[in-house]
């Protein structure tokens, strides 16, 4: 078996979520229902980080299920992606009471179980939903959603050295092969932030009527910035099959 292919991936993931549906190691696991770990393809391109599980996710134990879930899978409908093509997770894996924002703790807590997972299905591009995602994986760097959303943040953060090291050695921005004979592993990530669904459905208008959300709102400049997500996963497709091309003649 190649390390790095899906059945690899899927089996690994699958590890690593019996390691944490008991999870104790913050509070928020005395008033949960489920760890809501995560979903999706084990190898999809573009990954999707939430903040943390809402009372139907907690309730069922899959991501974006509720009112925002809905909305953002529109979304990416609408852009032309199939939610089942994406991996979709969040900053925490159990709902914080009452939808309470997480804590630094319980953050630090669930880190180690979103890098591992970002580390496995090894996406090349991040949709960070939301101020708390985007706080979580591009720390320091932000001036806020606001200001970032649909902005690209290239090998964004710290956080992914929490571990400091793949295969022995870490070194950021540089391209080599990793992912079995026919790729190549980019130990770069890009992040593309959006603003949350909740807040889209909080601030926005959509008119019943004619079925529109309001021109100029952050329902349409949250759709060029999905639109945006997929020309950069275009592009960085097209440069691994270049280097994937490079390497076979090597
Ligand atoms: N909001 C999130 O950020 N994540 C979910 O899974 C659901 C709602």
């Amino acid at each position: 078996m190649i390390p790095w292919d899906p059945e690899w991936k899927n089996r690994k993931l699958g590890e690593i979520y019996d390691e944490w549906k008991a999870c104790e190691e913050c509070e928020l696991h005395e008033g949960r229902n489920n760890v809501v770990f995560g979903s999706g393809h084990p190898d999809a391109d573009i990954m999707i980080i939430g903040e943390a599980p809402g009372g139907e996710e907690d309730k069922k134990g899959w991501p974006f299920i509720g009112d925002s879930g809905r909305l953002l899978r529109s979304m990416v409908h609408g852009v032309g992606l199939d939610w089942e093509d994406l991996y979709v997770t969040n900053v925490v894996s159990c709902r914080p009471p009452q939808n309470r924002d997480p804590t630094a703790k319980e953050k630090e807590a669930c880190a180690s179980r979103l890098h591992d997972i970002i580390y496995i299905v090894d996406p090349l591009v991040i949709v960070t939903v939301g101020k708390y995602a985007l706080n979580a994986l591009v720390s320091g760097r932000s001036r806020g959603i606001e200001a970032e959303q649909g902005n690209l943040f290239s090998s964004p953060s710290p956080f992914f050295c929490v571990k400091g090291e793949r295969n022995g050695a870490v070194i950021p921005g540089v391209v080599f092969p990793m992912k079995g004979s026919d790729g190549v592993h980019q130990l770069e990530y890009e992040v593309i932030p959006i603003f949350h669904p909740a807040y889209i459905l909080r601030t926005d208008s959509y008119d019943t009527r004619t079925e529109k959300w309001a021109e100029g709102g952050v329902f349409y400049q949250t759709m060029v910035s999905l639109e945006s997500v997929l020309f950069k996963v275009a592009e960085l497709q097209e440069k691994h099959a270049k280097l994937a091309r490079i390497l076979e003649r090597m």
